[in-house]
């Protein structure tokens, strides 16, 4: 009972340890980590599953994309319908690992009993920890730390007696690349190393140092391969990856990555797929004005217009339209900008300047794609829309003031959110939501008056 214990308590170390190693070591760069890790994860928030939590239950059960999964579930990868299945933990399965650690074996997480999952939320409930203890003006929450993980030197000897091996973020990166690029690794092998990566390089370093020894590249290529769901992980990482990283941008550039990102969405593909796709290509593209020329050279807008007008793919218009909107805006910021500032060193300016986006999207029928999506049911959908019409409204104010149906839908829009918002005032919120998206409707009928 008390071996039992023990062993479970050591159990919990073992996730907690890896980072409070690099918490003490450096505990600034690793607030720096945190932040940026939490605008790189913006992007995935945009999809609204996110926010959703699964309960499971004894039994393998679905788990669709984006759920998030309570603390101690299994998550395993059916290869067959390529869905995720999660289950709550096994207690003698839990056991009889716990069992084998103490022998000695090597703590892995790539053995089947602690899933990606587990180690995630072990790694991110330890970050809260490490964060409390860097602010020093809370006593009371160090206390608490201090109770909840014990001095150093009484881990290290644990670990010394449990002849567990510790990784940095480096050897671990360069085991999953070394598991990803093995013929003898199964497909479950490779989408776990791919799906395990990619909490790794949302730090900015850790993306960079997947550059230096060449792991950037295998996971590029990995863009090529004949299965859908290597396709859909090497995305998943490479949006991560991309994310605000300008050297990371860079070399995916020469690496071939744009090509690889245009094909997938130009070609037959499964949906989950698609949208890691676009991901990524959005990561790639934003504030990298070489990227968005590259984009246009290589007819990236015919290919996102395909993509938009196929049935079934709402969601991926909407995202599509939401890119669109930000390129747009990026390069008016960047004029803006230049203006305001007087800059010196105008590089960023003309690079932006080379990017001819507004002309090639009258020329190729933006104008009215646009103007059709905000047919959508959505709420969000439609403020996406409404936002973008109104950063196109000069490049196509003509095709809009003449189009019966734009004007139609956005008076019998202008109706339902009066109603909306009247009701919302009632509710006594001011400005709220709905208020907002009728303000946009009213301006945008009265310039296209
Ligand atoms: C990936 O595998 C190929 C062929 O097996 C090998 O040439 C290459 O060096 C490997 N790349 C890395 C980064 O391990
Ligand atoms: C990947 O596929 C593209 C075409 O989709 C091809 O041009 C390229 O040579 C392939 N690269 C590798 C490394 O197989």
């Amino acid at each position: 009972m008390l071996l039992g214990l023990l062993i479970a308590s050591c159990f919990t170390f073992c996730f907690s340890h890896q980072n409070q190693e690099f918490a003490l070591t450096n505990p600034e760069k690793s607030t720096t980590k945190e932040t940026e890790r939490k605008e790189t994860t913006a992007e995935e928030e945009l999809d609204p599953e996110v926010l959703e939590v699964f309960h499971p239950s004894p039994e393998w059960q679905a788990l669709r994309p984006g759920q998030a999964v309570p603390v101690g579930s299994h998550v395993r990868l059916n290869l067959q319908t390529g869905v995720r299945e999660v289950k709550l933990q096994n207690e003698d399965k839990f056991q009889n690992t716990l069992k084998g650690t103490k022998k000695g074996k090597r703590l892995d997480i790539n053995t089947n009993t602690y899933t990606s999952q587990d180690l995630k939320s072990a790694l991110a409930k330890f970050k809260e920890g490490a964060e409390m203890e860097s602010s020093k003006e809370d006593k009371a929450r160090q206390a608490e730390v201090k109770r909840l993980f014990r001095p150093i030197e009484e881990l290290k000897r644990d670990f010394a007696e449990l002849n567990v091996v510790i990784e940095t973020d480096m050897q671990i990166m360069v085991r999953l690349i070394n598991k990803f690029n093995s013929s003898s690794s199964s497909l479950e092998e490779k989408i776990a190393a791919l799906f395990d990566l990619e909490y790794y390089v949302h730090q900015m370093d850790n993306a960079q140092d997947l550059l230096s020894f060449g792991g950037l590249q295998v996971v590029i290529n990995g863009l090529n391969s004949t299965e859908p769901l290597v396709k859909e992980y090497a995305a998943f990482v490479l949006g991560a990856a991309f994310s605000s990283n300008p050297k990371v941008q860079v070399e995916a550039i020469e690496g071939g990555a744009l090509q690889k990102l245009l094909v997938i969405l130009a070609t037959e593909q499964p949906l989950t797929a698609k949208k890691k796709v676009l991901f990524a290509l959005c990561s790639l593209l934003r504030h990298f004005p070489y990227a968005q020329q590259q984009f246009l050279k290589l007819g990236g807008l015919q290919v996102l217009r395909s993509l938009v007008q196929e049935k079934g793919t709402e969601v991926l218009a909407v995202r599509v339209v939401t890119l669109l909107y930000d390129l747009v805006t990026e390069k008016m910021f960047a004029e803006e900008e230049a203006k305001l500032t007087q800059e010196t060193s105008p590089e960023k300016l003309q690079q932006y300047r080379q990017v001819h986006l507004l002309p090639s999207l009258r020329e190729q029928g933006w104008c009215e794609i646009t103007a059709h999506l905000l047919a959508l049911p959505e709420h969000d959908a439609r403020e996406k829309v409404l936002q973008t019409l109104g950063a196109l409204l000069a490049t196509c104010w003509d095709h809009y003031h003449q189009d019966p149906k734009l004007s139609r839908t956005l008076a019998s829009l202008q109706a339902e959110y009066q109603v909306l918002a009247a009701q919302e005032l009632q509710d006594g919120e001011d400005e709220g939501y709905f208020w907002e998206l009728l303000g946009s409707i009213n301006s945008l009928l009265q310039e296209l008056r």
